[in-house]
């Protein structure tokens, strides 16, 4: 193991999906070995857009973290906790707005983005804005080296460094400036080929039971352009070669196959269901295992949270005695 400390956080939105798998979970499964990784339910990150009904956040949460659990993330080897047990990341968010330029804030690409898109609710609040700088509080507390991050928040993790060097500028070396752990991550498109996203609906879910597999497949989006079997096929582009890809060894086989018209869409779709099913089985399996027991859960989250806290402590400390207080 080395010393390397690593950070990273997931919103609760629930039961998880293969674009969360194959975007962030597989690797955090792997890296849990040689790195000390904190792993972060981020609740009160899910306010800053879903502030008007908070109904749902603690069974999601609850939820998410059994996926965590499913796919092999490990208590033993990972503190899991929850960011709203620790109250630093409140205080050193609070620290840290006080230092936020305004431009850099509104210039944050995610935020411009989503202000634009998301038109089924007001995201015009001061918590929206601030989304990066309670991301940055939640990395620095720790002091983590590395955060494993998708491509969609480099834009979040850069903030998290222009602040850090802005903090020790004003105070004192006192925070630690992350880098962005980038490791091979697969894009993963929905069942409509828009990328794969709970709000879009077109997502398969680690734990999908094999009827659900087997029906999604089925309404994946197929060549328009091959009536029979046997004419010419487009793999690239094809959302089901894209998932082959994903689970089938034998991929570039099929993409002879399927250019040659040597095999429909029908049979290929099958295939794949197959393969996706053997996939998720084991993960259906341990789900409903760990579900019998969702007290284990929130301790796991309760001893994780007590871990944390120890060393967000430590480090609200240092950041007290910096700013004089
Ligand atoms: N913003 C991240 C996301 O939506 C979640 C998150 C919150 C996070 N705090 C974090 C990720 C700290 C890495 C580090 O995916």
């Amino acid at each position: 193991m080395t010393n390397k400390r690593v950070l990273s956080g997931m919103r609760p939105t629930g039961r998880l999906h293969l674009g969360h798998y194959f975007g962030a979970l597989k690797n955090w499964a792997e890296i849990q070995n040689n790195y000390e990784c904190f792993y972060m339910v981020a609740d009160w990150h899910a306010l800053t857009s879903n502030y008007a009904d908070t109904s749902e956040i603690k069974e999601n949460s609850i939820d998410m973290v059994i996926d965590w659990l499913t796919v092999g993330i490990n208590p033993n080897k990972a503190v899991i906790f929850r960011q709203s047990e620790v109250k630093e990341h409140a205080e050193l968010f609070l620290i840290l707005s006080m230092i936020s330029p305004l431009g850099w804030l509104q210039r944050c690409p995610t935020y411009k983005e989503q202000l634009k898109e998301i038109q089924s609710k007001d995201l015009n609040n001061y918590g929206f804005l601030g989304y990066p700088v309670l991301m940055a509080a939640d990395i620095l507390l720790y002091k983590a080296q590395n955060v494993p991050v998708g491509e969609d928040q480099l834009a979040h993790l850069e903030y998290s460094r222009e602040i850090t060097r802005r903090f020790n500028n004003f105070y004192g070396e006192v925070l630690l400036e992350p880098q962005a752990l980038l490791t091979k991550t697969a894009r993963v498109p929905g069942l409509d080929k828009r990328k794969m996203s709970k709000s879009y609906g077109n997502s398969i879910l680690i734990a999908e039971s094999e009827d659900e597999v087997v029906k999604k497949v089925k309404t994946m989006y197929t060549d328009p352009l091959r009536i029979k079997a046997t004419d010419e096929g487009h793999p690239d582009g094809c959302v089901v070669f894209a998932f082959h890809e994903l689970f089938n060894k034998d991929f570039e086989k099929r993409k002879q196959e399927c250019k040659g018209g040597c095999i429909g869409c029908v049979k290929c779709k099958k295939e794949l269901a197959d393969l996706m099913c053997a996939f998720t089985k084991p993960f259906v399996e341990k789900r409903n295992e760990l579900l019998k027991d969702k007290a284990a859960a929130e301790k796991i989250l309760a001893e994780g949270g007590k871990k944390a806290s120890a060393v967000a402590a430590e480090t609200m400390k240092e950041i007290r005695k910096a700013l004089h207080f």
